[in-house]
C-alpha cells in the first residue's frame, strides 16, 4: 500500500477519534512549546492542569520571561525534572532578548532554544508552522517498528537514525502538523505498548508485524550492557531424607550455600532438563520432579531468573552425584546460609518436605 493511501486512512481516523486537547486547538508556538516541554516526561492527564495554570498565569512568552524564577518553579511543583522549568524560563528570556520577542519560526531557530531537542523542535515546527519535519518519539518508533516489522533496537543511535529515516519517509508533506499528531496519537491510543487495538487501526492492512502475527516482538530494545540476564537452575535433590549442596566460590553470594547450580542461556525446558540429568545416571523413568519458578530477582547490574527443580529420587537408586557436592540431611538446610531469594522461597514453600 503506498503512503498516500495510508496518509488518508490515518488522517480520517485521526479526525474521527483524536482527543481534544487545548494545545491541539492552537497554532501559537508559545503555547505549543509550553505543552511539549510539560509533556516531555509527563502523561497527558497529569500535564493538562499544569498547562492550564501556566497559560493562565503567563499568557504570553513575555510574561513568562519576566516572571521570577522561584514563581515559575513553584508553579511547576509536582511535575519533577525541574531543569525543564529552568530551561523553559531561560528560553523565554532568550526569545525576548535574541529574537526580539518573536518565537523563532524555523526548525533551526527553534532547535537553538534551551531545553529543545530534536523531537520538540520537529513538534513545534510542524504543529505551529506546518514545517515538513517528522517527529520521532517513543510512540512514533513503536508504530513504525511494527508497521515495517523492523527489529532495529530503538534505544540505540542506529535505531534513532533508522526510525527517523522511516518517519521522514512516511511524513505527509501536505499535512505535516496533522500527520505528526496522528502518528503520535495512534501510538498513544491504539498501537499501545501492550495489547494494541489492531482491529481499529487505520494502518492494519499495511502493518507487516500484524500480518506476520508477531506484533509483540516490536519494538526491539537492546538490553543495557550491564543489565545481564541470567538463568539459574538449582537442583534440589531429595533422596532418603538427604540433599546436596555446594558452596559458592565467587560473586555476590561467595561463601553461601546453594543447591547444585546449572546456569543456562535460556530458560530450560523439560527436554533440556532430562538431558542434563543423564550424566548423573538419572533417566526420565527414575525421576520425579517439580519445577518452581521464582519471581525475577533484580540486582544492580543483572537480573536473575531462578528456577528450583525439586527432584525426588528412590532411596536405593544408584546414581552419580558430583564429587564436590556435599550430602546432608534435608533437616539441616535450615542451618545453612542461602542466598536470600532461595532462603525466602524455602521458608515460604516448606520445600523441606518431600514431594507427595
Ligand atoms: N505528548 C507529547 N506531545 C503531545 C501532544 N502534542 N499531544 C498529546 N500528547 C503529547
Ligand atoms: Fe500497531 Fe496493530 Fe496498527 Fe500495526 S496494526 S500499527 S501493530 S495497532
Amino acid at each position: 500500500m503506498d503512503n498516500s493511501v495510508l496518509h488518508s486512512k490515518l488522517l480520517d481516523w485521526y479526525q474521527r477519534s483524536y482527543r481534544h486537547l487545548p494545545w491541539r486547538e492552537t497554532r501559537d508556538p508559545y503555547f505549543i512549546w509550553l505543552s511539549e516541554i510539560i509533556l516531555q516526561q509527563t502523561r497527558v492527564d497529569q500535564g493538562l492542569p499544569y498547562y492550564q495554570r501556566f497559560t493562565e498565569k503567563y499568557p504570553s512568552i513575555k510574561d513568562l520571561a519576566q516572571a521570577d524564577q522561584r514563581e515559575v518553579l513553584k508553579l511547576w511543583e509536582g511535575l519533577g525534572y525541574y531543569s525543564r522549568a529552568r530551561n523553559m524560563h531561560a528560553a523565554a528570556q532568550m526569545v525576548m532578548e535574541d529574537w526580539g520577542g518573536e518565537f523563532p519560526q524555523t526548525h533551526e531557530g527553534i532547535l537553538s532554544l534551551k531545553g529543545v531537542g530534536d523531537y520538540t523542535a520537529a513538534a513545534i515546527a510542524s504543529f505551529a508552522f506546518d514545517l515538513k519535519h517528522a517527529v520521532l518519539d517513543g510512540n512514533v518508533m513503536r508504530v513504525l517498528s511494527r508497521l515495517h516489522a523492523d527489529a532495529t533496537p530503538i534505544n540505540t543511535g542506529q535505531g534513532k537514525k533508522r526510525f527517523q529515516a522511516l518517519a521522514d519517509d512516511f511524513l505527509n508533506t501536505a499535512e505535516p502538523a496533522l500527520h505528526n499528531q496522528a502518528v503520535m496519537e495512534l501510538g498513544a491510543t491504539v498501537c499501545k505498548p501492550r495489547n494494541p487495538d489492531c482491529l481499529n487501526c487505520p494502518l492494519q492492512e499495511a502493518c507487516k508485524a500484524r500480518v506476520q502475527g508477531n506484533v509483540s516482538d516490536f519494538p526491539v530494545k537492546q538490553r543495557k550492557q550491564y543489565d545481564k540476564h541470567r538463568q539459574l537452575n538449582y537442583w534440589y535433590f531429595q533422596k532418603d531424607g538427604k540433599t546436596y549442596v555446594e558452596q559458592r566460590e565467587a560473586g555476590i553470594w561467595r561463601g553461601l550455600f546453594q543447591f547444585p547450580l546449572h546456569e543456562s542461556d535460556e530458560a530450560l525446558n523439560e527436554k533440556d532438563f532430562f538431558n542434563l540429568m543423564l550424566p548423573l545416571n538419572l533417566q526420565k523413568a527414575n525421576l520425579r520432579y517439580q519445577r518452581f519458578t521464582l519471581s525475577k530477582h533484580k540486582l544492580s547490574h543483572q537480573t536473575l531468573f531462578i528456577t528450583i527443580w525439586q527432584i525426588q529420587l528412590e532411596d536405593h537408586l544408584n546414581w552419580l552425584p558430583k564429587e564436590h557436592w556435599q550430602e546432608l540431611p534435608i533437616n539441616d538446610l535450615k542451618d545453612l546460609a542461602f542466598p536470600r531469594p532461595i532462603r525466602k522461597f524455602l521458608d515460604e514453600n516448606q520445600l523441606t518436605l518431600p514431594l507427595e
